[in-house]
């Protein structure tokens, strides 16, 4: 405790970032601490999970007494420790958990295990939004509401009932949205990881160039699939080479980008009709994306509906996010054992 403030500790591991953040009674960011491993990735194109989890333990206890350090608090003033407990890599998140639990056993601390997507949705508690709909002012944002996570490895439409209590009202079927902007750029010769580089592209060329199909699954579906549209472009690129026409990358990238922002726009409005909600929050690495951020907005605007976007610094996989809702869990549910298991794979 700190000026009376609850103060957390949040460890994040699930892929290739290596992140610790001190948070004050939930919301308020003191610490920010992000190890990116994109350089040592990239030559493989993508992330090597065991090449993840050995620099996950090389960075994690420098990370972790930076965060501290910055936050201006000391280890004996930290009140909680919140580390992502899964779905995520098997090898990265036993090294997050791992240390977390020693840290907790060390000093006596109370621990609690994180969902990695309910962290995501968090993102949009945390204080210092920039998304245009709030920016400058103190996030009061409180469940209920619905929220779309998009990222690596996800993407989900959630309705968040309260700070702990989530209902997963769809998801995609096949890729997530990250992962099939990661197989575009890299069909494209942009290198990894894609969403970046496919966002910078995009802005570039014409998103009407060039019609992807659209796939919206059985009518009122809540669900996603992005194979489709991935095998669209890859076929398209591949024509276009067999044929000796030059590709217009940039008009690739932003008819593909377009045809992904559609597809999520209908359906995320698709799910405020049929749940009512009037509050939306947008998170996840590809909420970052620069296009979604504005199409998302103006749709939400002229529907009259409260759009909650998180820093792009959030948005991507951060300890800041993993501290908020493991201050919120705690406040409900108590502290978890030093037995708790981590998760490959886990539901809401
Ligand atoms: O949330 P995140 O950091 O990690 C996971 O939990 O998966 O998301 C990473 C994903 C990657 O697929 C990356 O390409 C994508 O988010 N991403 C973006 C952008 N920034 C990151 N996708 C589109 N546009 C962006 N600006
Ligand atoms: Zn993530």
């Amino acid at each position: 405790m700190k000026d009376g403030k609850f103060l957390t500790l949040g460890i994040e591991s699930s892929c290739d970032e290596t992140a610790a953040s001190v948070v004050a009674d939930g919301r308020e960011v003191l610490s920010n601490v992000i190890a990116s491993q994109i350089d040592i990735h990239k030559v493989f194109g993508g992330v090597v999970p065991e090449i993840a989890s050995r620099h996950h333990l090389t960075a994690i206890n420098f990370v972790t007494e930076q965060a501290i350090a910055e936050s201006g608090a000391s280890m004996e003033e930290i009140d909680l420790v919140a580390v992502t407990e899964g779905p995520g890599l098997i090898g990265a998140v036993l090294i997050g958990l791992a240390s977390a639990k020693a840290l907790a056993y060390a000093t006596g601390k109370p621990l609690v295990g994180v969902h990695h997507i309910k962290g995501h949705i968090a993102a949009a508690y945390l204080e210092g939004l920039d998304s245009g709909s709030k920016a400058g002012m103190t996030n009061d944002l409180e469940p209920p509401f619905l929220s779309l996570v998009v990222s690596g490895g996800h993407t989900s439409l959630i309705e968040v009932k309260n700070y702990c209590e989530m209902n997963l009202l769809g998801s995609t079927r096949d890729d997530a949205v990250g992962e099939a902007y990661d197989k575009v750029a890299r069909v494209l010769g942009l290198g990894y990881p894609g969403g970046p580089k496919v966002d910078a592209l995009a802005k570039e060329g014409n998103p009407s160039a060039i019609d992807f199909k659209r796939v919206l699954l059985e009518k009122g579906s809540l669900d996603f699939s992005f194979s489709g549209i991935k095998t669209g472009v890859i076929n398209y690129i591949n024509s276009a080479k067999q044929a000796g026409r030059e590709i217009a990358a940039a008009d690739v990238a932003a008819s593909f980008q377009q045809s992904v922002i559609d597809v999520l726009v209908i359906k995320t409005m698709e799910a405020l009709k049929q749940t009512g909600h009037r509050t939306l929050t947008l998170s996840g690495g590809v909420a970052s994306n620069s296009a979604l951020r504005g199409i998302m907005k103006e749709n939400c605007e002229k529907a009259g509906i409260e759009l909650v976007i998180p820093s792009p610094i959030f948005c991507t996989d951060n300890a800041a996010m993993i501290a908020c809702a493991g201050y919120y869990k705690y406040g409900s549910e108590g502290a978890d054992g030093l037995d708790m298991d981590a998760h490959a794979v886990l539901s809401l």
